[in-house]
């Protein structure tokens, strides 16, 4: 609030100068003695033009002016951007999670929920056991998680069918992680195989590096467990 109203005051000061500049440049003597009287008390009815003093310091002065407008123009950014920042992680004021408190790896990995004897990042974030951050900057802002599942069927094999999941991705990934490097934005564009997947290309990029690896079969390809 303060930043803004400083904001408007300061821009409002320059807005005024500029006008003044403006008339005292392109005005005959007559009106330019007019303005000065309104912005000076000294300068009345005297014959004399505006003396350079005058001239430099009007100019000075609407320098300073035009340099405490843009200040405070950035200050305003800047609060804009830490009000987003602070309202896009409401986490950051909650206190610590157990697993947070865990000391070494085996603490932690005994906290987390596994599937095929792997951590699951996964549910332990719809869980709310652990609540990444957006970035590594303070301010980073949190990004959008979107819903929208891509169904790849095998033509050979139907039931090694998968269902890429945005809603299971965005929350840890950027688009641009996958779109358009790994991935061309539209389905069936990218003609997806265990051989590149194991070869760490396509979905191996991080499966079996940053994220589960590509021996859990079931993770992705569902319907192997419902027919276990
Ligand atoms: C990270 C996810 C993931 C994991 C883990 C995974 N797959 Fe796949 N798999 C895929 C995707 C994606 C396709 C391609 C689907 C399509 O578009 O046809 C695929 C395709 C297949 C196919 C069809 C033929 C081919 O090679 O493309 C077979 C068979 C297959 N997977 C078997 C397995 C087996 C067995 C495992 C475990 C050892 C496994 N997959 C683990 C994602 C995965
Ligand atoms: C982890 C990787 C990954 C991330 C992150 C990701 N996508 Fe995708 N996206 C995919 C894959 C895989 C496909 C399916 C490609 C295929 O079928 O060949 C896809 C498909 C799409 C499609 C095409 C859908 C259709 O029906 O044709 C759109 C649109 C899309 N993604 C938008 C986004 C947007 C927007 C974001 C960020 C909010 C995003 N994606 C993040 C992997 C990703
Ligand atoms: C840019 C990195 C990246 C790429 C590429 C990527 N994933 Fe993932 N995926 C992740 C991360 C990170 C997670 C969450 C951590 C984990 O579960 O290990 C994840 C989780 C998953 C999950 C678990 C979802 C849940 O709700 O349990 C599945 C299934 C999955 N990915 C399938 C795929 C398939 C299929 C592809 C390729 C079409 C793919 N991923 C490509 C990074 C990626």
């Amino acid at each position: 609030m303060l930043c803004r109203t400083r904001t408007q005051h300061a821009l409002s000061i320059a807005a005024g100068v500029s006008l003044a500049a403006g008339l005292l440049a392109g005005c005959s003597t007559q009106a330019r003695k007019k303005t000065l009287s309104v912005l000076f008390d000294g300068v009345t009815d005297t014959p004399r033009p505006p003396t350079q003093r005058v001239r430099r310091d009007l100019l000075k002065e609407i320098e300073s002016l035009k340099q405490q407008a843009a200040q405070a123009k950035e200050e305003a950014a800047q609060a804009k951007i830490a009000a987003a920042a602070k309202s896009a992680s409401p986490q950051a004021d909650e206190k610590p999670r157990p697993l947070e408190a865990a000391k070494t790896w085996e603490e932690a990995a005994k906290l987390l929920p596994s599937t095929e004897d792997m951590p699951d990042w996964s549910k332990a974030l719809r869980e709310g056991l652990i609540a990444p951050k957006p970035g590594v900057e303070p301010q980073a802002p949190r990004q959008p998680v979107m819903s929208l599942d891509v169904e790849m069927v095998p033509e050979a094999d139907a039931t090694y069918k998968v269902v890429f999941s945005h809603d299971a991705h965005t929350p840890w990934l950027s688009c641009g992680n996958c779109h358009p490097g790994v991935f061309e934005m539209k389905r069936s564009a990218n003609a997806i195989t265990m051989d590149k997947i194991n070869a760490g290309q396509q979905c191996g990029v991080c499966h079996g590096k940053v994220a589960f690896s590509a021996d859990a079969c079931t993770r992705c390809h569902r319907g192997l467990a419902e027919g276990q």
